[in-house]
């Protein structure tokens, strides 16, 4: 009787909880806005933790795999082809109404090493690689079919000074890469949309490059449906060049897609902020200062900027068509380890204890404020 009583105050509890907090969540809040996605790993996509599980179904509408898609990951052996993380990641999205994003075909990291290497370990020739890119995509494009609204196809093939990055694909192929993984994945799905991401857009030169290869894309009939900005943010990052880039890749003809979004509070070690995966600096305590917590006046600094990106966001609503956090709360975060590794991050929307950031009630007001 009195466990019963007690079970039944919780439940109450919980719902008075639940019933007080009222108000939308993101979700419903950017409804008709955009799309507003999460990446998630595979431990989040099969937790029973119904804590979790809720946080990921009533704040988004469109999931991305943090890396379960990725060349490695996918096809570990050549023809060995391993679906299975990705497809649980479609069953949950499929469940829950909400969008599936493909990331990624061809990048130069998380590539597997067979992949430009022949059995004697030298380097495969431009055709092998060629027909290597085209059997990954045509398979895998072809796997999901159906499951996924649109794929990251080529990631991070510019550098910050604008030019072609010295990736194996562009080493061996040539730039006409790019143009050829566009090509394959549209034979392989001519209904699903086609992205080209990247990080450091801010950068002007970047920023030129990336509106030029839309453009030659374009001009050689391939589909491109959306230049993704990655944006791993910092406080330092120049919000007015970046809104410059997102305004230049609208006019070039694409949606834009902020698809990696976090924003790190920790210091950079060389005052630079980008992704680049290769990069990495040693743990020094200094470079590690919230370790106990985040200080008010840090957290005001975020929530501050997160308003000041998720203002540009809606004002740019007619061309951008989703915005996804990278990582569901702050213990998850990849950042954690890059560029230093054992560090703690305070990056997203939600906290260690997936509770929202003050930030998350502000954008939502602002979704509802705005036209
Ligand atoms: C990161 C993942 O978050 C990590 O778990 C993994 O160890 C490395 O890759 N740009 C991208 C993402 O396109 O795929 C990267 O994700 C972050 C940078």
């Amino acid at each position: 009787m009195k466990k019963r009583f007690v079970v039944l105050g919780a439940a109450f509890c919980m719902f008075a909880m639940a019933f007080a907090e009222g108000g939308k969540t993101m979700r419903e809040a950017f409804a008709d806005k955009f799309l507003i996605g999460v990446a998630l790993n595979t431990r989040q996509v099969t937790t029973k933790n119904p804590e979790v599980q809720a946080l990921i179904r009533d704040q988004f509408s469109s999931v991305v795999a943090e890396n379960c898609m990725k060349a490695a990951e996918v096809q570990p052996e050549e023809g060995v082809f391993d679906f299975t993380d990705g497809d649980k990641l479609c069953d949950l999205a499929e469940k829950n109404g909400q969008a599936v994003i493909g990331h990624c075909l061809v990048w130069h990291s998380q590539a597997p090493r067979w992949m430009f290497r022949d059995k004697d370990g030298k380097q495969v020739s431009r055709e092998v690689l060629i027909q290597r890119m085209k059997d990954h995509i045509y398979k895998v494009v072809g796997h999901f079919k159906g499951r996924v609204k649109g794929w990251d196809v080529v990631n991070e093939a510019i550098e910050g000074n604008g030019e072609f990055r010295k990736s194996p694909y562009y080493r061996i192929i040539g730039p006409e890469f790019i143009r050829l993984a566009f090509q394959f994945a549209h034979e392989a799905d001519p209904n699903v949309e086609l992205y080209y991401n990247d990080y450091g857009m801010d950068s002007p030169r970047k920023r030129e490059a990336v509106v030029k290869m839309v453009k030659d894309l374009k001009a050689h009939g391939c589909r491109i449906d959306a230049v993704g900005m990655q944006s791993h943010v910092g406080f330092d990052t120049p919000l007015d060049e970046y809104e410059k880039s997102l305004e230049a890749f609208a006019a070039a003809g694409v949606k834009v897609m902020v698809t990696e979004l976090d924003l790190s509070v920790l210091p950079w070690p060389k005052g630079n902020y980008g992704a680049a995966i290769e990069t990495n600096f040693d743990y020094k305590k200094e470079m590690d200062p919230y370790t106990e917590g985040l200080p008010a006046d840090k957290q005001k600094e975020q929530d501050d900027f997160y308003a000041k990106l998720f203002d540009i966001y809606l004002r740019h609503s007619e061309d951008v068509t989703r915005v996804t956090f990278w990582g569901l709360t702050d213990a998850d975060s990849w950042k954690n380890n890059f560029p230093v590794r054992g560090r703690t991050d305070y990056p997203l929307a939600f906290d260690r204890d997936m509770k929202p950031k003050p930030f998350v009630n502000t954008i939502i007001e602002m979704a509802e404020n705005a036209k």
